[in-house]
């Protein structure tokens, strides 16, 4: 049974960068930079702007929209659903949440909305390919300025093309390493971690290519 059940947790470390229980979704790693994405854009709901009194770049912030443990009944989890009208979110001409991003959301929820942060492991950066590692931290960690059909400073993380000019004009490095004579990316967000900086520099090292 013990053995099984270490089998299990080896297996996910290999996949994902943070150790889960199950149905067990980590705030700070999984949830808090959707909403730091795709939500605090200038003039919308962060420590500044504070459109319909939300801040949702803080934790305590998001909590005022949520019922811990009862998704559904969470007004965050409302407007993010909803397809039309004034209180869908995010507003044109910012694009909707995935499909998986709710749902992690949702699960968050369900599982009482703690404020928790997963243990990261051993950087995997094996295999890194643009569709398999470096979008899904870009649709995470920046595209909700980034992608959809207005990105915001005119850098579209959302396809190949957008990525590779801040490539070549080294500002995709630059922000993201904090480094001087660039804006610090993820805007208003922490840092990535050091292991989505490697990750990201693994795909530059092997050539860039539309993987
Ligand atoms: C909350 C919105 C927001 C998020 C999230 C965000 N950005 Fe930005 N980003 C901006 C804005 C606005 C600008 C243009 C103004 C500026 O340069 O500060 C910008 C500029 C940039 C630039 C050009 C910087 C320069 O110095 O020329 C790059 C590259 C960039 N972002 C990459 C990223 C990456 C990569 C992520 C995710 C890891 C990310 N951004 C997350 C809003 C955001």
């Amino acid at each position: 049974m013990a053995a099984a059940a270490a089998v299990v947790l080896l297996a996910t470390a290999c996949t994902r960068e943070y150790i889960q229980d199950v149905n067990d979704v980590c705030f700070q790693q999984e949830v808090l930079p959707i909403f730091q994405s795709n939500c605090t854009q200038s003039g919308c709901h962060n420590s500044n702007s504070r459109e319909a009194g939300y801040d949702l770049s803080t934790y305590e912030g998001i909590l005022r929209g949520v019922e811990p443990g009862k998704f559904k009944q969470s007004e965050l989890y409302s407007v993010i659903t909803k397809t039309f009208g004034e209180s869908a979110m995010p507003p044109s001409p910012y694009k909707r949440l995935s499909d998986e991003q709710i749902t992690t959301i949702a699960l968050w929820i369900d599982g009482g909305a703690k404020n928790n942060s997963c243990q990261a492991v051993v950087c995997d950066v094996t295999n890194v390919t643009l569709s398999g590692t470096v979008m899904p931290i870009f649709e995470t960690y920046c595209n909700g300025c980034h992608g959809g059909s207005a990105p915001l400073g005119n850098v579209d993380l959302g396809n190949y093309n957008g990525i590779k000019l801040t490539l070549d004009n080294g500002s995709l490095v630059g922000s993201v390493k904090h480094s001087s004579g660039y804006s610090a990316m993820p805007q208003g967000a922490n840092k990535l971690t050091d292991c989505q900086i490697s990750k990201i520099e693994t795909w530059i090292a092997l050539g860039a290519k539309n993987d």
